[in-house]
């Protein structure tokens, strides 16, 4: 395949690289080392990125209380974010400016405050991680879009949408800002499940080994459209240096839609066993756990804006995506 690079539309970072054979120009990794401020950085979806920017040849820097290890090549800064005099010495000490800063655990509006109070003279652009859960579970649009949306306005995915809220309304001067709306994260780092009663389930590929019959409410009929961490982290670092994506909210979803049971068929058919499903009740579940109510909706997502901002659009099939975590378990 031939190519050639060249700068424009607004990458300052980037290139585009000419495809002789589809006559396509495509997006490539950025070359220009970025200095990158991870809040977070040794976990699950922060710990991906972080191996992704540190891989790409970026100087990255990760802010945690210093609990777990972090990757080779991740530089520490150690406080506890909502210890907020420390967090601000800890960034003043540091003594520099970045590139890019991305929020992995904000989780508030004081956080979201935080993020703009510090870095507003010290990062040219903030990615802010929120979460599909801002969207009210009982009043979705299918796909649902970013704009004609009605929102939750209590729990996690209320106190996310009062983050965004802030970036939204806030005066960020220099410093450019993202929001991105993940679906279920799933991929190495983190546990298989995407439902009750098995999400995040550690014994699930015992489970499905042992021939257990599974207990999803609902059947598992709800649609998702599950991200890949490693394609969420590209996206993330999609957003340097992209002005279009400045001031924008999107959504950010895998490519596969997916009834939930199929999710576990996937997982099922890499293990080489059968899967069974036990109709959970939906009304007898929330009764007990009415807090768990985003999981009760369709999660299906417009992806455009996502494009039309020139940002990474999630591609990792999802069949290929769980053969990859089923793999890392096992
Ligand atoms: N998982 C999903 O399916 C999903 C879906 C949608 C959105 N999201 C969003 O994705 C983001 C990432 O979620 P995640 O669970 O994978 O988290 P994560 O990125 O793994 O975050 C944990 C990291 O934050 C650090 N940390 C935790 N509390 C801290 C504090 N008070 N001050 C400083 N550092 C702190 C931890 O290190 P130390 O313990 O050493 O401090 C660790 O490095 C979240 O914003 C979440 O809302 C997740």
């Amino acid at each position: 395949m031939r190519m050639f690079a060249r700068k424009g539309k607004g990458w300052e970072n980037g290139a585009y690289l000419h495809d002789f054979q589809s006559g396509q120009e495509k997006r490539q990794p950025m070359t220009t080392p970025l200095n990158i401020l991870l809040i977070g950085g040794s976990g699950f979806v922060s710990g991906t990125l972080a191996r992704l920017a540190v891989s790409r040849g970026h100087a990255v820097t990760a802010i945690t209380r210093g609990q777990r290890a972090l990757s080779d090549g991740v530089t520490p800064l150690i406080a506890d974010r909502k210890d907020r005099p420390a967090f601000a010495a800890a960034i003043e000490a540091a003594n520099t400016d970045w590139d890019l800063v991305v929020d992995c655990i904000g989780y508030d509006a004081e956080d979201a405050r935080q993020d703009v109070d510090i870095f507003r003279a010290r990062a040219k652009h903030l990615v802010f991680i929120s979460t599909d859960f801002v969207y009210a579970p009982d009043k979705r649009r299918f796909p649902q879009g970013e704009d004609d949306a009605d929102y939750l306005n209590h729990s996690y995915g209320g106190k996310k949408r009062e983050a965004e809220l802030v970036l939204s309304e806030a005066d960020t001067g220099q410093m450019g800002w993202t929001v991105l709306r993940p679906c279920h994260i799933y991929g190495p780092g983190s546990l298989l499940g995407c439902l009750p009663e098995h999400g995040r389930d550690p014994q699930l590929i015992d489970r499905l080994r042992r021939g257990e019959t599974l207990r999803l409410v609902g059947g598992g009929h709800y649609l998702q459209q599950p991200i890949l961490a490693e394609d969420l982290a590209q996206t993330i670092l999609s957003c340097a240096g992209n002005v279009a994506a400045h001031g924008q909210i999107c959504n950010a979803s895998g490519p596969t839609i997916v009834e939930s049971w199929q999710y576990y068929q996937i997982i099922a058919d890499i293990l080489g066993v059968p899967l069974a499903v036990e109709e959970l009740s939906v009304a007898d579940y929330l009764r007990a756990s009415p807090e768990r109510a985003s999981f009760f909706c369709h999660r299906i997502y417009d992806l455009s804006r996502l494009a039309a901002c020139g940002l990474h659009v999630p591609a990792t099939p999802l069949s290929d995506g769980l053969r990859g975590h089923v793999e890392s378990l096992l």
